[in-house]
């Protein structure tokens, strides 16, 4: 039986990644709906492949006005929202993030914007759009627990999206809006790409195979099949917590 069958869903930065791994589980259940992001050729790329139940539509999740139009033009085409999934977010091109000792407040500004700032008028521009019982699903990231070179900003940020599962599961109690965080490990997307010089994406993969317990990096298919479940009435007791899909990485040690 399908899970998610004829759900609004949203999944912002639905054109790359994770964010697609988790439009195509939720086509695969059923769902209909909008992908965002701001590369319209992948944009165009992921909706050719998901199908004409699916558009994508064009924007910026740090500009509120984008964030609006995205929530419109969905309920103005599909009516009332189900399931979003605030996703969009990870590494700057061009931005590097940098350690306490040489970060600027320019690149903290950037992350903190994309990583936390955006996530929550993401949701705040979705509320007039949503069904009341709707899930609202907040990509965190492992990174929130567990330390990793240079990501400090990025690490706090994530643990604040984790924080804001409960606080807007909170505020939003009134109308049966869950929220919840899914927190990947390492994930094999694009992202890698964005971070290293392409000669090093392979070794720095290798990396993060190698502290994984499960011996391998997460599939965007895998955080897939979580966001379903937290998307689904299957989840229908789970309220501002967070599932952590890491192979491990998180609470297990791999000593030798
Ligand atoms: N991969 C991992 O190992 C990992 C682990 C933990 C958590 N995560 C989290 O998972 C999420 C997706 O990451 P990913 O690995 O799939 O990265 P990715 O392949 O680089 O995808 C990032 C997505 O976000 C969109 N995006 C970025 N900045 C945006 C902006 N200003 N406005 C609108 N969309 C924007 C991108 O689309 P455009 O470029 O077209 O705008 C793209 O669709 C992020 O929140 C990341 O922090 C990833």
């Amino acid at each position: 039986m399908s899970k998610l069958k004829n759900k609004v869903t949203v999944v912002t930065g639905g054109n790359s990644g994770i964010g697609f791994g988790i439009a195509e589980a939720f086509k695969k259940e059923g769902a209909v709906g909008t992908i965002t992001g701001r590369n319209e050729k992948t944009l165009n790329d992921a909706v050719a492949i998901l199908g004409s139940d699916f558009i994508s539509i064009p924007g910026d999740v740090t500009n509120s006005n984008d964030l609006e139009n995205t929530f419109k033009k969905t309920f103005d085409k599909f009516g009332e929202i189900d399931v979003l999934v605030v996703n969009a977010g990870g590494a700057i091109d061009g931005v590097e993030m940098g350690t306490i000792e040489n970060a600027t407040e320019e690149s903290y500004d950037s992350y903190m914007n994309l990583n936390l700032k955006s996530a929550y008028f993401t949701v705040q521009k979705s509320l007039p759009y949503l069904n009341d019982g709707a899930s609202i699903i907040l990509i965190g990231s492992s990174a929130a627990h567990r330390a990793a070179p240079g990501m400090a900003i990025y690490s706090a940020a994530k643990a604040a999206i984790i924080s804001l599962a409960k606080g807007l599961s909170l505020d939003l109690l009134s109308r049966k809006i869950r929220v919840n965080a899914l927190s990947p490990g390492s994930i094999d997307t694009p992202v890698f790409g964005k971070i290293v010089p392409e000669e090093h994406v392979e070794q720095v993969k290798q990396m993060w195979i190698d502290i994984t317990p499960v011996g391998r990096q997460g599939l965007p298919s895998d955080i897939g099949k979580a966001a379903v479940f937290l998307a689904s009435d299957d989840s229908a007791f789970i309220v501002g917590t967070e599932i952590l899909s890491d192979g491990g990485l998180t609470n297990i040690s791999l000593m030798k």
